[in-house]
């Protein structure tokens, strides 16, 4: 049982923001209209993803063979928020690809293990790769060039001019969104991969570069795409810096004149919560800890409040829960989903306007593996789950004017967020992190047999909404679980329908609780998430 006593300091801060009615010792009081701090109306696509450069073509196929399974799993989120999430396509493999105008596929990849095992090092795209934009109707995109090799030698330079083409012509003013200059250039001269630019590499000399080839792929969308060169249609997001405190820092780099041309659309900022082998990480201590999520993405919200006097909206471009693509047991279990609703959440609640969650094939934390390899079966995986409670709780984005604010509360083993839907109550999520195993030691020939502990929340609505409250859980067997989960008794298998939503008959579906006068009383089980769903007076 979850103590909901507050000490009389927090309990008069507390009502400050949710409203002064203290309806009881254990009741949490969510105001009727937004509080103060709630965020702006999220734009639509909250919900996104970044893919990695050179696995974007197993992502999404090509035109004679398109990933379908992909296309379902963005329908799904589409049909929950109103636009399908938007895709970059990038990430540290962007600054590795040369062009190649002879290649018949539409990559040739090297792996050197020496660099990194995860992803190919040595990279030649074909003009095919741009076939792969073909594949996901009613999608956006951003498109990554490269400048790690493109400032850096001659094969990179021409790569950058040949492939604006290609990549301008592909997208159209349809599939574009924006367009990207190069992936974290904080780390160049650091890089754990091999540097690509001298340790006295610096702001300056960063922004002088950008310009330079920022410049070079307007000249040649002028030749190729002229419609992509109006102020609409032409934008960066930048500087895609992958954290706040690298070689390169975001104040400098603005005050240098990044944003000279006045065609930055978006500052983005990568983020992640944890190294994959970082010692310490743990699922509990690490992820499914919503300090841990806020302290993470602090300096972040601390940036974007600065920035935000130069009125450009700010995005994480990529984002996820272990840098090196995720550890095993952590990113890819049910827990990481969990985590990625409390992140994508507070998130929004603190005013990062859209999150892409980045991912590659046979990366641990992805959200799906788009195809069958020797090292990860084809298949939806948990965080994908996350995603999908991310847009039911965002509802639609593109009807509706949404907000989000985090509701406190004392565990940090627990979040809550309200969501205003003009101006009313219209959701609750609450996320139960507390750590629930249902296997002993990792393995799954013994299951835990101690019972499943379960949280009680009370929550004081406002009068505006209806008594009877619809009650939608995400539900898996544990939070190591990494199969078996279900979304409102939904499951997004590819082995059921390829993706597409299936009722499952072992789930119960249509829960509703009746809330006692302004009273509504929740269980929620040791690691699952659930969102109460409010309609108003007389709409049930
Ligand atoms: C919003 O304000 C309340 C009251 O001051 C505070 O408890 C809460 O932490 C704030 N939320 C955010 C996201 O800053
Ligand atoms: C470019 O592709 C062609 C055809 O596959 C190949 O013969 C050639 O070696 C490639 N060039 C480089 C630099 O990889
Ligand atoms: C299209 O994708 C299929 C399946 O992966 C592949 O066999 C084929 O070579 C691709 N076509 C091109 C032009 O890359
Ligand atoms: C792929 O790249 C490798 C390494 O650069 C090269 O040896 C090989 O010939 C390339 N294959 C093709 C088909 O271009
Ligand atoms: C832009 O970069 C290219 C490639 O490094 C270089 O050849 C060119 O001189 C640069 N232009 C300017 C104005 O710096
Ligand atoms: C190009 O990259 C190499 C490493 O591959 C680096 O040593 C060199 O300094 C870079 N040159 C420039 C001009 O940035
Ligand atoms: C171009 O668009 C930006 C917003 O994307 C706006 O701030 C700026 O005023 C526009 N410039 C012109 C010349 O219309
Ligand atoms: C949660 O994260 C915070 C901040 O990183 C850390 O101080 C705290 O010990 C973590 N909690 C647990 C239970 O590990
Ligand atoms: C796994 O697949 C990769 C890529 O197709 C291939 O290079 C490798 O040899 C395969 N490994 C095994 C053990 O089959
Ligand atoms: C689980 O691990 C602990 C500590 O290593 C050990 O004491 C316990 O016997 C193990 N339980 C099972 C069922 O293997
Ligand atoms: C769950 O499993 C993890 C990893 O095996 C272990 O560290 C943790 O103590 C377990 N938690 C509980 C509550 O049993
Ligand atoms: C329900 O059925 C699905 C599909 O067969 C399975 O994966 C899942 O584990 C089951 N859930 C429960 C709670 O038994």
């Amino acid at each position: 049982m979850a103590r909901r006593m507050f000490d009389l300091l927090a309990l008069a801060s507390f009502s400050n923001s949710f409203g002064y009615a203290w309806g009881g010792s254990d009741a949490i009081v969510v105001s009727g209209s937004p509080p103060s701090n709630t965020s702006a109306p999220i734009p639509e696509a909250f919900v996104s993803f970044s893919i990695e450069f050179a696995y974007f073509p197993d992502y999404a196929g090509n035109s004679s063979s398109p990933n379908t399974f992909s296309n379902n799993l963005l329908n799904n989120l589409g049909a929950l928020t109103g636009t399908k999430p938007y895709i970059r396509v990038g990430g540290n493999t962007q600054d590795y690809a040369l062009y190649n105008a002879s290649l018949k596929e539409a990559m040739n990849g090297t792996i050197n293990p020496a660099r990194s095992a995860d992803y190919p090092t040595t990279i030649y795209i074909g003009p095919s790769y741009f076939d792969s934009y073909n594949t996901w109707p009613g999608t956006k995109f951003i498109h990554g060039f490269n400048l790690g090799l493109g400032g850096n030698n001659t094969a990179g330079w021409e790569t950058l001019l040949e492939t604006v083409t290609l990549a301008c012509k592909a997208l159209g003013t349809e599939k574009l969104l924006w367009w990207e200059y190069g992936n974290e250039p904080d780390l160049y001269s650091t890089s754990a991969q091999g540097p690509v630019r001298p340790a006295s590499w610096n702001e300056a000399e960063y922004v002088a570069q950008w310009l330079n080839g920022t410049r070079a792929i307007k000249d040649q969308l002028a030749i190729a795409c002229p419609e992509l060169t109006t102020n609409d249609t032409y934008g960066y997001i930048a500087p895609s810096f992958a954290g706040t405190n690298n070689h390169l820092k975001y104040w400098t780099t603005w005050q240098d004149g990044l944003n000279t041309d006045h065609d930055i659309k978006l500052i983005s900022s990568h983020n992640y919560i944890g190294g994959a082998t970082q010692p310490g990480v743990t699922l509990q201590g690490t992820l499914m800890n919503h300090t841990s999520t806020v302290h993470s993405i602090s300096t972040q919200v601390n940036e974007s409040n600065y920035l935000s006097s130069y009125g450009i909206p700010f995005i994480l471009g990529e984002t996820n829960s272990l840098y090196n693509e995720g550890a095993p047991g952590l990113s890819n279990s049910f827990g990481a989903a969990l985590w990625g609703i409390d992140f994508n959440l507070w998130c929004a609640s603190v005013g990062i306007r859209r999150t892409h969650m980045h991912m590659g094939t046979d990366y641990r934390y992805a959200s799906w593996q788009p195809i069958q390899t020797n090292k990860t079966a084809i298949g939806t995986k948990p965080p994908y789950y996350g995603n999908i409670v991310v847009a039911a709780m965002m509802g639609n984005l593109v009807e509706n004017s949404v907000q989000i604010a985090n509701i406190p509360l004392e565990n940090e083993r627990e979040a809550a967020y309200a969501a205003y839907e003009k101006g009313t109550l219209a959701r609750i999520a609450v996320v139960n992190m507390r750590q629930y195993n249902y296997t002993v030691n990792g393995t799954s020939d013994v299951l835990n047999t101690v019972p499943r502990p379960q949280q009680e929340y009370t929550f004081k609505i406002p009068d505006y909404c209806s008594r009877t409250v619809s009650v939608q859980r995400l539900y898996a067997n544990g939070s190591d679980a990494i199969s078996g989960i279900s979304w409102d008794g939904t499951s997004y298998n590819w082995e059921l329908d390829e993706g597409k939503p299936v009722r499952l008959d072992n789930v119960t579906i249509g829960e509703e609780t009746r809330a006692a006068g302004e009273f509504v009383k929740i269980q929620v089980p040791d690691s699952t998430a659930v969102i109460l769903n409010f309609g108003k007076q007389g709409s049930w």
